[in-house]
């Protein structure tokens, strides 16, 4: 499983960075707009967040017809060579994403659900599709549950291009197990979840001991 940041913030991806595990970033415009985000600067933004982290960036198109989301798209795709267009799963994102798809644009295919909605993504040229799992927690469904079906389904089948699952909306280490352990590709995270994924606490207890005794050794 590769490790994906999701987040805006330039500070959180510098530090995931250095840590030599970030493989992508995903955005999208609650996250643009929580980090105080301006119109003007998104295309400036996300050069640098695609500058910080060499792996796929996803930038979400806004529009809501097929042209202006194609056009959103294209002038995404032209900010970087890493940037992804993420595109809400709906009828005419699925046209858009064909026509981005043709055109080689790379689109992560955003707030998808269900295995139809996954299966309809990945056959419109998707090249990542991003079920959300917090988000049916919060409603009181089974996201991971939700997340396994789709895994399943997709690799039920080929697809003239890759395919490739992040799982999205995660909300705790838990959910990162559970993804990994069925072979979603990649779980896009916050860094609050990214810094709890590297510790438990016998970890922190055994290091403690380790340097205690070699305070020992030192002294002997
Ligand atoms: C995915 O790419 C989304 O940005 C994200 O995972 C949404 O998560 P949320 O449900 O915590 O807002």
């Amino acid at each position: 499983m590769k490790f994906f940041l999701d987040t805006a913030d330039i500070a959180e991806i510098e530090e995931a960075a250095s840590w030599g595990v970030l493989a992508g970033v995903t955005t999208n415009p609650t996250l643009y707009s929580r980090i105080g985000g301006r119109l003007a600067d998104f295309p400036e933004h996300i050069r640098r967040i695609a500058e910080v982290c060499s792996g796929p960036v996803s930038a979400e198109a806004v529009g809501l017809d097929r042209e202006s989301i194609v056009n959103e798209g294209l002038a995404l795709a032209g900010i970087a060579e890493n940037v992804v267009v993420k595109i809400p799963t709906m009828p005419e994102g699925l046209a858009a994403t064909r026509a981005l798809a043709l055109r080689g644009v790379k689109v992560n295919m955003t707030l998808c659900f269900t295995v139809p909605q996954a299966l309809l993504a990945a056959r419109s040229g998707a090249a990542y599709v991003s079920p959300f799992v917090g988000r049916f927690d919060d409603i009181s469904e089974d996201g991971v549950a939700h997340l396994a079906d789709i895994v399943e389904a997709l690799s039920n089948y080929d697809f003239e291009h890759q395919v490739e699952v992040i799982a999205a909306s995660i909300r705790s280490a838990n959910h990162v197990t559970q993804a990994a352990l069925m072979g979603a590709d990649i779980a896009t995270v916050p860094f609050s979840v990214l810094k709890n994924l590297v510790r438990h606490p016998l970890t922190d207890r055994g290091l403690d001991a380790f340097l205690a005794d070699w305070e020992k050794v030192k002294g002997a």
